[in-house]
């Protein structure tokens, strides 16, 4: 089964902001990531705006010809965007305003009836809704009661142990993959993943349907270039 590549292009908008002005162009970046390969574009637009903007997500829906995935935490505006953009896919976080990046999964147990309606609202639309958790049993049984199309597993813990325990912390993910292929979920994964951890992850999961992948793809990018790297990572899912 192929595994999508979704390059999360936060990282590119944080660089541009740098300095004001345009440059890198957003929309020429997502337009190159497709020409060299990538099969998805994601972005996390943040309620401060600081990396990528609304209005960049507004302008991204008209030229994305691969699938936009719009991560976010599903307040008001959020669901406002979806409705107005009508992405490919939407990835609920759980993460308060000024998190620096997401760094935890959804309880959804806890707050099994507020995601049941957000899921149901998001799903109306048209798009295919995925909710972001930690590899964890009750946490994947309470996702499929919710109706989720997909999760997305939050990888930072097996990338995190990696090098020393890559066995070992790649199980609870295995598990979780199955729990949600037997409920009929489809399942994506990020955060942290590399040219390091990422063939390991496809090889023991390999009905992964998504990752979506930022931070250390643009840093790898700096120094192979964008088109070399992202080969890189389409080869590691192969
Ligand atoms: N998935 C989710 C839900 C995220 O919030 C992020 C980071 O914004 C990623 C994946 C990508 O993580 P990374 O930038 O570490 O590849």
């Amino acid at each position: 089964m192929m595994t999508k590549l979704s390059v999360n292009i936060n990282k590119f908008a944080t660089l541009r902001n740098a300095r004001g002005g345009n440059n890198p162009n957003i929309l020429k970046v997502a337009q190159d990531c497709e020409r060299f390969g990538a099969q998805g574009i994601t972005v996390h637009p943040r309620p401060d705006e600081r990396h990528i903007r609304y209005q960049d997500v507004l302008d991204l829906s008209k030229t994305v010809q691969v699938e936009l995935n719009i991560e976010g935490y599903p307040n008001q505006k959020y669901l406002d965007m979806l409705q107005k953009v009508r992405p490919a896919q939407a990835t609920l976080v759980p993460d308060p305003p000024h998190v620096l990046t997401s760094n935890q999964g959804w309880d959804t147990i806890a707050h099994q009836d507020f995601l049941k309606k957000v899921v149901a609202k998001i799903q109306a639309l048209g798009i295919r809704c995925s909710v972001f958790v930690a590899p964890e049993e009750k946490t994947i049984i309470a996702a499929a009661a919710l109706g989720a199309d997909r999760i997305e597993l939050y990888t930072e813990h097996y990338v995190q142990h990696y090098v020393q325990h890559k066995n070992e912390m790649i199980q609870p993910y295995r598990t979780s993959a199955e729990k949600a292929k037997a409920f009929g979920i489809g399942v994506n994964a990020g955060h942290g993943l590399s040219l390091t951890n990422l063939a390991f992850l496809k090889k023991s999961i390999p009905w992964l349907s998504e990752v979506s992948i930022g931070h250390a793809l643009i840093c790898d990018a700096l120094y192979f270039g964008l088109e070399k790297t992202i080969h890189m990572y389409l080869e590691q899912l192969k």
